[in-house]
């Protein structure tokens, strides 16, 4: 089914007791509405603690900023979704674009990170998106269809059921610079196009697909309210509790 959903990627961002202080300040501030999923993404080590506060606390979820391929072993300093479920996480973000472009993560890579995600019953929100050179040349409908059939088109029609796309765009990442609503409406719509051409017209119609890219409390209106777009990525604007909040509360 197709969800609504706003999920704060807090990046590397706040100690523990910041990251707890900030869940209260959003649960405080937060009605009890389930028909908007809350995803909080803290990094790694906040995880648990995190989970832990939200665990009885309708509509919230926990999400890791990313995890690792393998199922475990001599990988120092690596996280496995085994061990990210264990948290009592149930998303996983996949593929940022900063994982893409300091981290070097690839196609062949992220498509892995899916499969071990979805063995661990983690939800993969997988983040694509072209840069800005990309849709200067206007090669940004390639470009994404390319990340959706590598990351994601291997998939079987059951597990990709399960996935959530996130489309943001390189060049509004952190910038302040967001997508405009046709810019946004039109990548989500061929997007949801190309997931209908592979997997048929239910699992199109029923795939999630959020927005990210400075989306903030004043803009969110006006993104959610397009056809395709069914709720958002936010990173900075998540560190806020009254930003994020008022986000959720956008539809
Ligand atoms: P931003 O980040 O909202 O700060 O632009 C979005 C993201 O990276 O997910």
């Amino acid at each position: 089914m197709r969800k609504k959903i706003v999920a704060g990627n807090w990046k590397m961002n706040k100690t523990l007791a910041e990251g707890l202080q900030l869940v209260d300040d959003i649960l405080k501030l937060s009605n009890e509405n389930d028909e908007v999923i809350k995803i909080i993404a803290p990094p790694f080590i906040h995880l648990a603690s995190v989970a832990e506060r939200v665990k009885s606390v309708k509509g919230f979820e926990v999400a890791a900023q990313d995890c690792h391929q393998m199922a475990k072993g001599a990988f120092t300093g690596e996280v496995s979704a085994e061990m990210v479920a264990s948290t009592g996480t149930r998303y996983v973000i996949i593929g940022h674009s900063e994982r893409r472009t300091y981290f070097g993560e690839n196609s062949k890579l992220l498509a892995q990170k899916v499969a071990s995600a979805l063995a661990n019953n983690l939800i993969p929100i997988f983040c694509l998106g072209e840069s800005m050179e990309d849709r200067n040349a206007n090669v940004h409908l390639e470009t994404v269809k390319q990340q959706l059939k590598d990351g994601l088109f291997s998939l079987l029609p059951a597990d990709f059921t399960k996935v959530i796309v996130a489309y943001e765009p390189v060049w509004a990442i952190g910038t302040g610079v967001t997508a405009t609503t046709h810019q946004a409406q039109g990548m989500h719509n061929f997007i949801r196009s190309e997931i209908n051409k592979k997997y048929g017209k239910v699992i199109s119609e029923n795939t999630t697909i959020l927005y990210g890219g400075s989306c903030n409390a004043e803009n969110a209106k006006e993104l959610f309210s397009c056809l395709d777009v069914d709720g958002g990525l936010v990173g900075g604007a998540s560190l806020k509790a009254s930003d994020f909040v008022a986000i959720a509360n956008s539809f």
